[in-house]
Parts: structure tokens; C-alpha cells; sequence
């Protein structure tokens, strides 16, 4: 029975310091995000993209891998460039919006609100829009912090304020990419019969959807979608479903058998596409809450006022009569 009891002590100490000594091992090469791509990280060239290198002889490759296609290397590495660009995405976009509305002005109704409502957006379309779009709020301001913090943000902080700001941007990065998953795969569905391209999309884009102050009102053709969104709409479903593509492959590696150009190539991938959604979103966000009169209704009751989908919907508006 003693010696039973000694065996089982042994062995459970053996496997006890073999997995602190892994745990060790990990800690001293790991970044501290993007945990599941740990290994690729490990093996080569770029880590501090994917994470702050505890260990410094980590930040830069020593060698390039014989196997690693060059070029894709050679963009990740301009890690300081990709914060830049993908902060400007954000904060550029939204200065250059305020500045716009400051020297344009709003586009207001025509005629004010008639008081009658018109139903637009159906229940679980309202869902299944803040679904996906909170999810996609909270990916930005995380991605924010996964790409560029430890450039803009790390040197203003403590050691411990900064580990804990990239571990819970990492988790919620994470963890938010489901809900925005299932939000994206709907709307899109869901949506794609109303986002067709018509030929009067044209001349819609050619004065700007008539949001330019020129003195003279335009108020161009537009179906339930205007050129404009049906814009957002198809950037959305190109550049979310490379986005979602790009972080499935960097979060189940083993499950997609990512090798390590793979890995590279969706991390490019990934780091384009937010630029371009980052950027695309707040345009959206602009449209939907400060630029247009009477907007926003649309996606809190799901109900429009008539004047509104006569100025900017009025195709759809004559259907509907
Ligand atoms: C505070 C943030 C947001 C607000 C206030 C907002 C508001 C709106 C509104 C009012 C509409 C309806 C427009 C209409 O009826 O013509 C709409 C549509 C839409 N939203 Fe958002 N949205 C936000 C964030 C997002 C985000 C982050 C995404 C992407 C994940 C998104 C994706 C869409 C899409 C694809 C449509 C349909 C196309 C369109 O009509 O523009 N939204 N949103």
C-alpha cells in the first residue's frame, strides 16, 4: 500500500514539474496574445505582431526561415507603419468626418417629419444588426490595442496596467468574434436580396447621394438601399469574410493545419481587411447617427418617418404605395 502510495506520489510530482516546466518554457517565448497561434509565433519571424515578446531577442527575426515567403514578411514586419494605418483607419477617418460636417452641414429634411411611420427593419433584423455590429465595435477597440498598442500605448503605462489591458483585449478579442460570426453570416443572408446594384446607383454616387451642400437640393434615385449602402454592404461581405476567414485560421490552427505562410498570409489578410472595415464603419456610423436627419430611427424601432424614405429612399417609397 506504502509503496502504491509512492508510485502515485511520484508520479503525479513528475507530471506536476514537467507541465510547470512546459508552462515555463511558454512563458518565456510566448507574446501574450493570440495565444492559439503561439506556435507559429515561436517558430519564426514576426511575433511582436502577434503579441508583446517577453523576451526581446524575440522582437526582431534573427533569420528569415528558408520556407517563408519573403514578401508577405516583409510588409508584417513594418509593424510601426500597420499601427499607424490602422489607428488612422480610425481616429483619421472620424477627424476628417467631423471636419466635413463642421464645414458641410447635416442633410436635414426637406420638410420636416410628417409624424407618419413607415415599417423598414423587421425584429430580428434589428437584432441581428447590433449583434454584429456591438461585436464588431468591441473587435476594433480591441484590435486597437492588439495592433498598436504596445506602440502607443505601452510606454504610458505601467508594466502591470499594460499586461492586464492586452490580456483582456486579447480574451474579448476573442471571445467577440463569435457573436460578430453569427451577426455577419446573417445579415448577410438576410440582406442580400436588397443590396442588389441598379443601374440608377450611378448617378446616385455621381452627386454624392445629394449629402454635398452645394446650395441646390439633389435627391437621387434610390431603392430600400441607397448606392451608398449597397457600398457598405458588399466592402462588409468581401472584407468581413476575409476578416472571419483570417481569424479562424489564426485561432484554430491546428483544426485549419496552418503552416507558418499560411499564418503569415492570414494575418496580412486580417490587418487589410480591419483597416478597410475600421474605416467603412465609422463612415457608417456618421450616415446613420449625425448625417442624416431622421435616420437613425430605422434601426432602434425599425419603423421611418414618410418624409424620410421620400428624400432618400424614394423608389422604395413609391413601391411601397
Ligand atoms: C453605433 C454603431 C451603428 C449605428 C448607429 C448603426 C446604424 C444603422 C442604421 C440606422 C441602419 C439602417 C439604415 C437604413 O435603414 O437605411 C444600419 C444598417 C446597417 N448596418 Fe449599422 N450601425 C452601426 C454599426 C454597424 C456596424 C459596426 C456594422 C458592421 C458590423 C453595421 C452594419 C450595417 C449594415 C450591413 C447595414 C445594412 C446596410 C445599410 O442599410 O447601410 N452597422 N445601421
Amino acid at each position: 500500500m506504502n509503496r502504491a502510495i509512492k508510485w502515485l506520489s511520484f508520479i503525479v510530482i513528475s507530471l506536476l514539474v514537467s507541465t510547470a516546466a512546459m508552462a515555463a518554457d511558454e512563458a518565456n517565448l510566448q507574446p501574450q496574445q493570440w495565444q492559439p497561434i503561439k506556435i507559429e509565433a515561436i517558430a519564426g519571424d514576426i511575433p511582436e505582431l502577434r503579441g508583446m515578446p517577453t523576451d526581446p531577442q524575440l522582437l526582431l527575426p534573427e533569420s528569415v526561415p528558408e520556407d517563408a515567403n519573403e514578401v508577405i514578411l516583409g510588409y508584417l514586419v513594418a509593424t510601426d507603419t500597420i499601427a499607424l494605418l490602422v489607428y488612422a483607419s480610425l481616429f483619421a477617418v472620424i477627424s476628417l468626418f467631423i471636419i466635413f460636417i463642421v464645414i458641410n452641414g447635416i442633410s436635414r429634411l426637406d420638410d420636416g417629419y410628417s409624424g407618419k411611420l413607415i415599417k423598414r427593419w423587421s425584429g430580428l433584423s434589428i437584432s441581428v444588426h447590433w449583434l454584429g455590429a456591438i461585436a464588431c465595435i468591441f473587435l476594433i477597440l480591441t484590435g486597437l490595442v492588439l495592433s498598436g498598442g504596445r506602440l502607443y500605448l505601452e510606454p504610458s503605462m505601467n508594466q502591470s496596467g499594460w499586461a492586464s489591458l492586452i490580456g483582456l483585449s486579447s480574451g474579448l478579442h476573442e471571445l467577440m468574434a463569435f457573436p460578430f460570426i453569427l451577426g455577419y453570416v446573417l445579415m448577410i443572408l438576410m440582406w442580400a436580396p436588397k443590396q442588389i446594384p441598379a443601374s440608377y446607383d450611378l448617378k446616385w454616387f455621381a452627386v454624392l447621394g445629394g449629402y454635398l451642400n452645394t446650395g441646390k437640393k439633389h435627391h437621387p434615385d434610390a431603392g430600400f438601399a441607397n448606392a451608398g449602402e449597397k457600398l457598405w454592404f458588399w466592402v462588409f461581405a468581401l472584407f468581413g469574410g476575409l476578416m472571419v476567414i483570417s481569424g479562424l485560421t489564426m485561432m484554430f490552427p491546428e483544426t485549419f493545419v496552418v503552416t507558418k505562410n499560411t499564418a503569415n498570409t492570414m494575418l496580412l489578410v486580417h490587418i487589410v481587411s480591419t483597416i478597410i472595415i475600421t474605416a467603412f464603419s465609422v463612415v457608417h456610423i456618421f450616415m446613420a447617427t449625425v448625417m442624416s436627419e431622421g435616420g437613425m430611427s430605422n434601426m432602434t424601432s425599425g419603423y421611418c418617418d414618410e418624409n424620410w424614405a421620400k428624400q432618400h429612399h424614394n423608389l422604395w417609397f413609391k413601391e411601397l404605395k
